[in-house]
Order: C-alpha cells, then sequence, then structure tokens
C-alpha cells in the first residue's frame, strides 16, 4: 500500500489507538477468563490480523483455529448469503469459545456463526469484535468485547478489504470509491 493511494481516505483509527485498545480487549478478556484457557475462533479473512495481535495481548494459555466464512466476496455490500469455506480443526464440546471478528455490519455473517457455533455445544461462547457499526436492524447480537463504534463508513486496513486489497494497511481508513 501507499499513502499516495487516492483510494486511501481519512485514517479513521490510528497504529497507535489499535495497539491501546487491542490491548484494553486483551486484558479484559485476560481477566474475565482467569483460570480458563479461551479458544479464539478467528473469522477469515478479515480477522487475521486483528486474531494475531489480540491472542498476543491475552495471557492465558488461548488456542487458536479460524473459519472462513465470506458473506460480501469482492463486492462491497453484502450478497445476503453465508457460505463456510473452511471449517474449525477440532470440536468445541466443552471449550469457551471467543469468536474473533474485524467488524460486525448487518450482523449477517456473526448471526449465522454464533448459531452454527452454539449448536456444538461450548462451554461458553462469546464474541469479540474489532469494529461494530452502527445498528441499522440487525438487532441485538451479544458482543460481550468492542473495539470501537464506527460511523457507517465503508473502511479498509487491519484485516478489511476491498476486493482483497488494503487488508496490510496498519490503521483504519476509510475507502474512497470517487477518485
Ligand atoms: C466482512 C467482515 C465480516 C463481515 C461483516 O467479511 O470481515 O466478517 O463482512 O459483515 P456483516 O455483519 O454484514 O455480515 P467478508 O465477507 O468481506 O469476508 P473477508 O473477511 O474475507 O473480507
Ligand atoms: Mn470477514
Ligand atoms: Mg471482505
Amino acid at each position: 500500500w501507499s499513502l499516495d493511494d487516492p483510494h486511501i481516505g481519512d485514517v479513521l483509527i490510528s497504529e497507535a489507538d489499535l495497539r491501546a485498545r487491542v490491548g484494553e480487549l486483551g486484558a479484559a478478556i485476560t481477566k474475565d477468563y482467569a483460570g480458563r484457557a479461551p479458544f479464539l475462533v478467528g473469522v477469515l479473512k478479515g480477522a487475521f490480523v486483528f486474531m494475531g495481535d489480540l491472542a498476543r495481548a491475552i495471557e492465558l494459555p488461548v488456542a487458536v483455529d479460524f473459519m472462513a466464512v465470506s458473506s460480501y466476496g469482492s463486492a462491497t455490500r453484502t450478497s445476503g448469503v453465508v457460505r463456510i469455506i473452511k471449517d474449525l480443526d477440532v470440536e468445541l464440546e466443552g471449550r469457551d469459545v471467543i469468536v474473533v471478528e474485524d467488524i460486525v455490519e448487518s450482523g449477517l455473517t456473526l448471526r449465522y456463526l454464533l448459531t452454527n457455533l452454539a449448536s456444538r455445544n461450548p462451554a461458553s461462547l462469546a464474541v469479540c469484535a474489532l469494529l461494530r457499526k452502527p445498528d441499522d436492524g440487525r438487532g441485538d447480537l451479544p458482543i460481550a468485547y468492542v473495539g470501537f463504534d464506527i460511523p457507517p463508513a465503508f473502511v479498509i486496513g487491519y484485516g478489511l478489504d476491498v476486493a482483497e486489497r488494503y487488508r496490510n494497511l496498519p490503521f483504519i481508513a476509510t475507502y474512497r470509491e470517487d477518485v
């Protein structure tokens, strides 16, 4: 990426702000799950950067696994259909599961995942989402840990893409389509 890229708009959340907030989320999880070993389920691909930083901010013996789910594909709007592309490698029976998402927008992806994962009988099931957009009708999904509530702009970076680009921006920025 390059800061000269005209599609990269305003920096919404800086690298330093991300580091600080992810540290706080890790500390909260460390406290809440003391004595347990959380099983972090990262939602590919968007959550891969957040997952790496969050896991290292949790001072507990975590395990990590990933699911690949896609509802957007290459489009900037949801298709309304959630597909599992890669499932977990292990069963969740008796585990303290924390779903790790980069962003919750319509809630379609998360709603599908929570129903799906709950049916696997985990000991507990919680969500840690870095970003949450305003609730425009998705209803109340239980999200125990939220990094930032952001305005309804299209955002990129720190895992979030447009057509697979910009995932490696170290900050969150708005995406400028009309340039
Ligand atoms: C994005 C994002 C979330 C989901 C949020 O994933 O990473 O997983 O959409 O949107 P929703 O709340 O409206 O369901 P995407 O489907 O783009 O796949 P990706 O993570 O591989 O980019
Ligand atoms: Mn995603
Ligand atoms: Mg995407």
